[in-house]
């Protein structure tokens, strides 16, 4: 039995890329602070596979949560094959001069607690060839985002590229996928479309095929290269925007 760790998975992206791993017989172990929405997730995604996902409660940007995560995991024998860092997104008051306040907390969500978690599996990782999978931003490539957000999901095209070279010696993959602007059930666009039609409208004017990024889709091409039986993804940087501006 495979399993597939995907933080930050009882909604979004993460939630697509944990069905999609269950649609390929890989068992998902889901992360999310809310029990109710890990439930109805894991409810869901047990409805669409047969699969019936581990979940794991709780606030990971905690000083103590990676290492509880990793003790839920490794007591249940569930040491996944893939690793997906999908845990992000925007910190309230990031804005230009972004305080400390909101850069550290920025920083932590979209970068360290998935360094975090790739040095406490790593051993675990190395027995099982793992791959593992950072989800960054379009909008480290094009600058256009709030600043805490962008540096701190721009830091993972570095530890990427470095640690690929360095975690091959020890048999892993690690690869970035850059989505552009996803929309899926209360995505930022699908909120953006009830409040600022305009701007949802101008923002959609840069979308080739006239609609964002389907969180869906994004989770196919995920899945889909990490069940490819060759590390040769390994440093890869993918961007999946649908040709946006
Ligand atoms: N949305 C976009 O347009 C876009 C574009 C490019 C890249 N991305 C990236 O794609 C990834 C997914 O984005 P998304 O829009 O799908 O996110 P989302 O809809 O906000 O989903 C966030 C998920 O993470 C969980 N979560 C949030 N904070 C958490 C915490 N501190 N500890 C544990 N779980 C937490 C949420 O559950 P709870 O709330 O119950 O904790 C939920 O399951 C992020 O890394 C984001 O930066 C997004």
């Amino acid at each position: 039995m495979d399993y597939a760790l995907v933080t930050g998975s009882s909604g979004g992206l993460g939630y697509c890329i944990a069905r999609e791993f269950a649609r390929h017989g890989v068992v998902p172990i889901l992360t999310g602070r809310d029990p109710e929405s890990l439930q109805r997730a894991s409810r869901s995604i047990e409805d669409v596979s047969g699969l019936t996902p581990l979940s794991f409660s709780g606030d990971l940007t905690e000083a103590s949560a990676p290492a509880q995560l990793y003790e839920y995991v490794s007591d249940r024998g569930a040491i996944p094959r893939y690793l997906a860092h999908n845990l992000g997104g925007g910190i309230r008051g990031d804005r230009k001069n972004p305080p400390r306040e909101v850069l550290r907390p920025s920083f932590r969500l979209n970068f360290e607690v998935a360094v975090e978690l790739n040095a406490l599996f790593y051993d675990d990782l190395t027995k099982l060839s793992a791959k593992i999978l950072h989800i960054g931003s379009t909008s480290s490539l094009h600058y256009d985002a709030p600043p805490g957000y962008l540096v701190s999901k721009a830091a993972i095209i570095p530890y990427v590229k470095n640690a690929a070279k360095s975690f091959a010696e020890d048999g892993l993959s690690i690869f970035a996928i850059l989505p552009g602007m996803l929309e899926h059930p209360g995505s930022y666009t699908d909120r953006l479309r009830a409040r600022d039609p305009q701007r949802h409208a101008r923002f959609l004017e840069g979308m080739p095929y006239g609609r964002f990024v389907p969180s869906a889709d994004v989770a196919k091409y995920a899945v889909s290269l990490c069940l490819v039986d060759s590390p040769m993804i390994n440093g890869s940087i993918v961007v999946i925007d649908g040709g946006a501006d």
